[in-house]
This record gives structure tokens, sequence and C-alpha cells, in this order.
């Protein structure tokens, strides 16, 4: 279920109170079955429920038994960049001397085809291996890199959002493109992809230091046009990049203000980071209904810093879950919601294990406004779910108690766990991988 939207100016007023209606409200608003079913046909989820109820009304369906295991909606990665899954885990810069050392070479790469459809195999089995069933993710500034991952997707009907990221300066020639063909390109990808099948378009400027003004104006124009299409940037992660926005765009009254000039700042807009922001900046995402994608692995690995969960909860800023891969260091989100929390620990405010699964799911889901077909298990959403098996190992079985409750043992995984307490993820009604026999649906 949904958050509500907003709350009084006294709890506003009140951090703690604040903290504890979030916590009453995740609590109350996820509903667990101990001895459940779920109920698939045709791709959609038809009911759910307690086991001995649904299996009456169904008498002739097949059954699976899980027993001992869990059913989970398929886990939503809000931010991540799939030509960096081969440059994952790079030593030693921050941000802009990263970009320049380690992603743009790996980047330039997805100019070859074939290139872009082996790491798209590789990238969407690593979303399966992890129960990641929705990426929002940046492609390279080659279009045909952006058709390799829709297309990938397409083969298994995996709702993937994604968009060829355009960028036409302060970047190596081979990697720029055009205000022109940066609109052009984008808007025949929306026509040839969005809303087709399960795929959906994000303009997707890299961020306000590689797009002129001309290149916002002419993404913006399209933001325009295309109303229910996403937008995915980079928001203030790094102090040196926001020194260096300003410089670049003096006229703008700081980083937000750049993409917002150019009509880039709306709902289904997807900023990454948001860790150094203004008072204003908070307030005028929360107004816009955007989204703050949070990627803590990535902020720890680059040094960038940690993000302010609860100025986003005060100001009413939809906040989701990402990895930022290659910058972050996992595409586990479990452990993503893990080190969400270590963050936390350091501002003095743990994030509840009900409110890290609500961020990559519902909460999400929510976000993006696609919870009539992601993000949770409600009848007539798609059948994106995860089979999770809590005791996987000598030492989660040590660890969590048979009958343990549930935010224990999502925290405790988040903290131990890694890609094998995924058994299965099934896409649109399909199983796309299943960990007993290694098998993966894209071979
Ligand atoms: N800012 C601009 N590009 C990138 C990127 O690829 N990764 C991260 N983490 N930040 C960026
Ligand atoms: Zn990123």
């Amino acid at each position: 279920k949904s958050k509500p939207a907003n709350k009084s100016a006294d709890e506003r007023s009140c951090e703690s109170l604040y903290q504890r209606f979030y916590e009453r409200f995740y609590k109350e608003n996820i509903e667990i079955f101990t001895d459940g079913a779920l109920v698939i046909e045709d791709g959609i989820i038809r009911d759910i429920g307690d086991y001995a109820t649904v299996v009456q009304k169904y008498p002739d369906a097949a059954i699976s038994d899980y027993s001992g295991k869990w059913i989970l909606p398929g886990l939503i990665d809000s931010h991540l960049h799939y030509p960096q899954t081969q440059s994952i885990a790079n030593y030693g810069d921050q941000l802009l001397s990263w970009l320049e050392n380690y992603t743009f070479p790996a980047e330039m790469a997805f100019a070859d085809e074939e290139h872009a459809k082996s790491i798209a195999k590789v990238f969407i089995n690593q979303l399966l291996r992890n129960g990641t069933t929705t990426g929002f993710v940046f492609t390279t500034v080659h279009a045909s890199s952006c058709q390799a991952l829709f297309s990938a997707a397409s083969d298994i009907n995996m709702a993937i959002v994604a968009g060829k990221v355009c960028m036409d300066r302060n970047c190596p020639a081979q990697l720029q493109d055009t205000p022109e063909l940066a609109q052009r390109e984008s808007a025949d990808l929306i026509d040839q992809w969005h809303n087709k099948g399960r795929n959906k378009y994000a303009l997707t400027p890299r961020f306000a230091p590689t797009s002129s003004d001309a290149q916002l104006a002419a993404l913006g124009e399209l933001a325009t046009q295309y109303k229910d299409v996403f937008i995915q940037t980079h928001l203030s992660e790094n102090r040196d990049e926001i020194a260096w926005v300003n410089s670049l765009f003096p006229h703008a009254d700081g980083y937000l203000d750049v993409y917002d000039k150019h009509h880039l700042v709306r709902e289904r807009s997807v900023f990454g980071h948001g860790i150094h922001l203004k008072q204003d900046e908070w307030v005028r995402l929360g107004e816009a209904n955007a989204t703050l994608a949070f990627c803590p692995t990535s902020n720890l690995f680059l040094g960038s810093g940690l993000f302010n969960i609860e100025q986003a909860n005060a100001n009413n800023v939809h906040v989701a879950l990402a990895t930022d891969v290659g910058a972050g260091t996992t595409f586990n989100m479990f452990k993503t919601y893990g080190d969400a929390y270590k963050v936390s620990q350091l501002r003095n405010a743990p994030i509840s294990p009900f409110e890290g699964f609500y961020l990559m799911t519902q909460g999400a889901a929510a976000a993006h406004q696609l919870d009539d077909e992601i993000g949770n298990l409600n009848p007539n959403t798609t059948a994106d779910f995860i089979i999770v098996e809590p005791r996987y190992d000598e030492l989660t079985a040590l660890r969590i108690s048979e009958n343990a409750a549930f935010e224990d043992v999502f925290f405790a995984l988040s903290i131990l766990g890694d890609d094998r307490m995924i058994e299965q993820t099934w896409i649109s009604g399909q199983c796309c991988y299943n960990k007993k026999e290694n098998q993966h649906a894209l071979a």
C-alpha cells in the first residue's frame, strides 16, 4: 500500500514524532501471510491471501510449494548504469575523476553494437539473480545501446525504464551528441519503445555539466510533449560537481534550477543522489512531485556524502532506493538497504526495515506512478515476484530463527545477504531465474 501524502504542520515540526509516524505507517501497511498463497494467471496476479482460503477458490490451480520461503514483490532499482557493469569496483577516485578515468572509457566501447548486446545480457542476468525485476537504467550516448537493452528486456517481458544518455560537452568527443541529435534520437526511441510491451522511456541528460543549455532545452521540449515519459539525471552528488555547475550556469539559481528552467523537474523526474541540496531545492522537489534516487553504496564508494532521508520525508519528497552500479558496489537491493541503514546510523536516524523494504517495492512504484503494475502483490498487477530463501547458508541459518518476524529477517539479510538468498525471480508470470538450476532466461 502507499503512504498517505501529507502530514500536519505539527507533525512536521517534531522530528521524533515524525519518525514514529513512519514506523507506524509502514508496519500497518504491509500484509504478511505466514501460510499464504499467490494466484497467477496469464502473467497477472489474480489473488493473494491465506493458503487455506485461496486454495478453496481455485480448485483446478496447479500448485507450487515454497514452504519455508518468502514470496515478495519483485524489487525495483531506481537508478543504475548498464554500461558500467564491467567498470564496477575501480579504486581511488571521487566523482569527476572517476568519470574521466573509468566511466567514459567503458562507455566508449558501446559504439560496438555486439558489445552492447552482450553486456545487456550480463546486466539483466545480474538483476535477475539479485531479485530485481525493474530497473531505471542509463545506457550510453549511442542509441543502439538503448535498443540493445530494451530488446533484451523485451525477450523476457521485463519492465525496464531506460534512455539514451545525452551529452554534448565536457566529455570525450566520441561520447558527444548535439542538441538536435539528442532530441531526434530520443524522440525516435520514444516512438519505438515507450509503452511498447512493458518498456518505458526516460529522457536521460547525463547531468548538467555534460549538457549545454540548448541540449537541456531540446530535451525539455520532449518532456513537455510526452508527459508520461520519465526523466532521469544526476543532481548534487559531489561538492566539486556542484561548484562546476554553478560556474557553467551562472544564471541559474543553483543546480536544480538548471533543470527546472528547462521543464525537467516534474512528476516522473528521477534525480540520482541529491546529497547536498539547499532548502529551497528540497521544497521545489516536493512541490514538483519529483523523486530522489538514494544510492548509498555509490555515495559511500565515491565519498560523495550521506543522504538526508529525514529532509526528504519532511519536505514530502519521494525517495526510491537504487544501486547506481557501477559507482554502486552491488546489484543487490537488500544489501543496498543495508548500506542505507549504515548511512542513516551516521546521521543518528536509522531507517527501519519496513521503510527500507518500502523504498525498493511499493514506495518506489508509487513515486514512479507505476504501482498499478509493479511494486506489490496486489491483484491485477503484473506477476513480477521473487522467492527468497532466508536461511540459505550456515550463518544465516544460525542467525535467523525459523519463526523470526519479517523485519528481523529482512534486516539480517540486508546486512549479511547476497544473491544466494534469491531462489527464483519471476517476471510477467514466468520463472526467469532459478538458483538451483543456475538457470537464467537470457542464456
Ligand atoms: N554523474 C554523472 N554521471 C554519473 C555516473 O555515471 N555515475 C554517478 N554516480 N554520477 C554521475
Ligand atoms: Zn548514476
